[in-house]
């Protein structure tokens, strides 16, 4: 058992592990190889912050699956708030920074760390779309939150979202990380843990 886990009561329990966490993005990288042109890069453009760790494995294990030529293309989204997400939100307002320009006729993955309400990768999304005559976007997540009870709005917006590939499907908790946070804390974790919300509300 991880040290951390023992010395800090803010953390319930791991939730995936950093061994299976390898195992399943190399996993991802086999299954991605296969679906994109192999004579054309990948690009692979990943959503700050909470991606980094994700995106810098996933290249890794593409170019182990025999992916020739991988490319990092970053972008920044924020939400209003840094929080932890509150009880019925219909709405968050999501900012973008550095979404790329002149990925004309490219092959894009978009990676993201976790679907959970859904805002976020729509923005992502919709802002792609407005931009250049991208050839396909197939967009894959580490994690997708299973919603227990969500407001209309977000159901609507969650509805639309289907990504090509997911590692692993958890339940509605707050999960840090592997690059995902609560105020900033915890990307450095090995694992994937499940917090106690309480400490954060
Ligand atoms: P959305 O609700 O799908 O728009 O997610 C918004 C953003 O909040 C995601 O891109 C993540 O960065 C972050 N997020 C959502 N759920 C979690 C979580 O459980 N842990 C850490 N970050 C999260
Ligand atoms: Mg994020």
């Amino acid at each position: 058992m991880s040290v951390y886990l023992s010395s800090d009561a803010r953390i319930e329990r791991v939730l995936i592990s950093e061994e299976s966490l390898r195992e399943r993005v190399r996993e991802l990288a086999g299954e991605i190889v296969h679906d994109f042109p192999p004579e054309q890069p990948i690009y692979l453009l990943t959503v700050l912050k909470g991606a980094f760790i994700f995106a810098a494995d996933l290249g890794r294990e593409l170019r182990r699956a025999g992916a020739r030529n991988v490319q990092f293309h970053f972008l920044r989204a924020m939400t209003y708030s840094d929080g932890i997400k509150g009880e019925n939100e219909t709405h968050r307002q999501v900012r973008l920074q550095g979404v790329p320009e002149g990925l004309d006729g490219a092959c894009i993955l978009l990676v993201e760390d976790i679907l959970d309400q859904g805002f976020t990768l729509a923005a992502v999304l919709d802002s792609l779309a407005n931009g250049d005559n991208i050839s396909r976007v197939r967009f894959c997540v580490l994690l997708e939150k299973q919603l227990t009870a969500p407001s209309a709005a977000v159901a609507a917006v969650r509805s639309r979202l289907h990504p090509d590939y997911v590692g692993f499907h958890i339940p509605d908790r707050w999960v840090a990380g592997y690059g995902l946070d609560v105020n900033e804390e915890f990307r450095d974790l090995p694992d994937v843990v499940i917090v106690r919300e309480e400490y954060f509300l």
